[in-house]
């Protein structure tokens, strides 16, 4: 019997005879043999169907199948050097499963409303495929990174009473019984709950922000990694923050050659990432260099895109801005005792012009000045827990939360974080 076999281990079959499952992406043809490019989902190979080999009905019908059409191709695997991924398969029978008529995507170019239109199909072609790819062997290698340095995973809720990142965001929904309730834009403050009963833990969930901002940064639903470390102060959390990102690239060049050569990404940057120390200066470094760089930027208010990419530019690695004026970050960042005006955080910006793709800090762990600061946030009773953890057993400590759309769109070098995630979910588009 005829063994049925995965493209990305076609390696094993080399001279066997196996079945590969999947659709015909594009097909070439003359009259004497036939090339169809196929796919089944691990991967792409190229099917040769040879008229002279073959019996007639069987080159008749590869020579007129149409792409997209499901088949399940029969053939011998060989090893082929000029192949990007090393073998071919020889042809000996297809068997159509369904046919398939005018699929929308031709190779042809074609306008981004139109393939998002259709981005139900879209993630079939090489690069959707790829980047899709990649954004699993991100997520593996982030947790691999976090289960090997003793972090623990906690889900925390998505529905929500209250706002963690402010107010003027949040998606709001009806309750069950009657409350108004948010979808969770940052699962911080539970996680800092978590810290304190497991030491070290990281959520991994989706995070929603019905912010109206049209960039190739945003999303209003994206996903989040969230770590949480109690005894751990700013210093240690910026290195920790650090190892994760040289360990998740690091993981990608070993396990994702072929889909970064899919997506022509130059690696060379992404390697001097993974060996060189990543630099970090204060804010008010950062508006010092803007400004020699010749930016009217004034020191107190938060970079936009042009600014985060002059920075960027200017280190052609990560860096780490750390030290921010506290009057335009969160209430819960921890403020520096040399300088109570700025806090103990930092925003982490990918270089190449990806900008921000880390936030975090050290939190407030002191009692009476997290009282004061809900007095001046104005919170209700839903924020009365959050009080409590520093009421009991209170300690030291810091967290941040990564993008993980940020974080691939920089990995795979593409323009826009749209294509990061199956489905996106931008501002005029909640279809398909
Ligand atoms: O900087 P942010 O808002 O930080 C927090 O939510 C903290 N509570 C995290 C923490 O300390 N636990 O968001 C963190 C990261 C950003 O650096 C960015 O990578 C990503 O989340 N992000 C977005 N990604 C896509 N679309 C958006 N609209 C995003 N907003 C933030
Ligand atoms: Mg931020």
């Amino acid at each position: 019997m005829t063994v049925k076999a995965r493209i990305e281990r076609i390696g094993e079959f080399v001279d066997q005879e196996v079945v590969l499952e999947g659709w015909l992406w594009n097909k070439r043809s003359s009259g004497k043999i036939a090339f169809l490019n196929f796919r089944d989902g691990s991967g792409f190979i190229q099917c040769v169907v040879v008229k002279q080999d073959v019996p007639e009905e069987l080159f008749d019908l590869a020579k007129g199948l149409s792409q997209e059409s499901s088949i399940r191709v029969t053939g011998i695997v060989r090893k082929e050097e000029r192949s990007q991924i090393g073998y071919e398969l020889t042809v000996t029978n297809i068997e159509v499963v369904s046919r398939t008529e005018d699929y929308p995507i031709t190779p042809k170019e074609h306008g981004v409303d139109f393939l998002l239109d259709h981005r139900h199909l879209w993630i079939r072609s090489p690069r959707q495929r790829a980047i899709l790819k990649i954004r699993a062997e991100v997520i593996k290698g982030m947790r691999a990174f976090f289960d090997e340095n003793g972090f623990t995973q906690v889900d925390p809720p998505i529905l929500t009473p209250s706002s963690a990142e402010g107010t003027t965001n949040m998606f709001e929904t009806e309750y069950v019984n009657g409350e108004n309730a948010y979808l969770s834009q940052s699962g911080q403050l539970y996680m800092e709950a978590a810290a304190m009963a497991l030491g070290r833990v990281y959520s991994f969930g989706p995070t929603f922000r019905a912010e109206k901002s049209k960039t190739r940064k945003h999303m209003n639903e994206f996903w989040m990694i969230e770590p949480e470390m109690a005894y751990v102060e700013h210093k240690e959390n910026l290195q920790i923050q650090e190892a994760l990102v040289k360990y998740t690239i690091k993981h990608i060049l070993d396990h994702c050659p072929t889909e970064l050569k899919v997506l022509e990404r130059d690696t060379a940057p992404l390697e001097r990432v993974v060996a060189e120390k990543f630099p970090i200066i204060t804010y008010a470094e950062a508006v010092k260099i803007l400004q020699e760089k010749g930016h009217d930027f004034p020191y107190g208010e938060d970079f936009g895109a042009p600014h985060e990419t002059e920075l960027t530019n200017h280190f052609d690695l990560p860096v780490f801005v750390e030290k921010w004026p506290a009057n335009i970050k969160a209430f819960y960042m921890q403020p520096d005792p040399e300088n109570p005006d700025v806090i103990l955080g930092a925003d982490l910006l990918a270089p190449e012009g990806y900008g921000e793709i880390v936030g975090g800090s050290e939190r407030i762990h002191d009692y009476e000045l997290m009282k004061e600061r809900f007095a001046q946030e104005n919170f209700d009773d839903s924020y009365n827990w959050y009080l409590e953890l520093r009421q009991y057993g209170s300690v030291p400590h810091s967290g941040f939360g990564i993008g993980l759309e940020r974080t691939i769109a920089w990995i795979c070098g593409i323009d826009h974080i749209r294509e990061t995630i199956m489905i996106p979910r931008t501002l005029y588009r909640l279809y398909p």
